[in-house]
């Protein structure tokens, strides 16, 4: 039983989390930066994990793409997806689900989850870390990675193995 975690990561936080999640699954598993390509073949995975970072409201384009090229396989697959973002609303963090991730995948996957977050100012840009700054009211860097969020994505998978 493999298991595939792909992912998208603006600033590595997203790369922090599919790492540490890759961790905690116990099956034998491959993690791939979808910036740096995509994996050969899907379909010599069972378990197909999917994440990304809200930037600007919306998932990274190489994830819509990596999704739109492999649907067909996704949906013979079992699957999971996974966001990272600041947003402490779950109304919001909802929203931002369903613009990442087309609907029926979201109907299909086994597992949802939601990382939390990191702003990590030394990491932006001049513009992004002006954004942040307005956003958060703060030039300190935050920490909101939420480890038991993913230990219960782990639980999850592992579980159904
Ligand atoms: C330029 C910029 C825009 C962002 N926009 C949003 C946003 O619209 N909503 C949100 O909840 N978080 C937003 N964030 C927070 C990121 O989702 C958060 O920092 C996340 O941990 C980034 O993960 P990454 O380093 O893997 O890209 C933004 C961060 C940056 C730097």
């Amino acid at each position: 039983m493999k298991t595939l975690i792909v992912f998208a990561s603006g600033n590595g936080t997203t790369e922090r989390c599919a790492n540490l999640l890759a961790e905690k699954v116990t099956a034998p598993k491959e993690v791939v930066n979808l910036k740096k390509g995509f994996p050969a073949n899907p379909e010599d995975y069972d378990t197909i994990i999917i994440g990304g970072s809200i930037l600007a409201g919306k998932i990274q384009s190489v994830v819509r793409k990596f999704i739109n090229r492999n649907c067909e396989i996704l949906m013979k697959k079992r699957v999971g997806l996974f966001i990272c973002c600041m947003a402490e609303e779950e109304s919001e963090r909802d929203k931002y689900f369903t613009t990442s991730f087309p609907q029926d995948l979201r109907d299909h996957a086994f597992a949802k989850g939601f990382f939390g977050g990191e702003v990590i100012f030394s990491g932006l840009n001049l513009l992004s870390r002006f954004i942040m700054k307005k956003i958060t009211k703060t030039d300190q860097d935050i920490h909101k990675i939420n480890q038991d969020a993913i230990a219960r994505f782990a639980e999850t998978i592992n579980k159904s193995l």
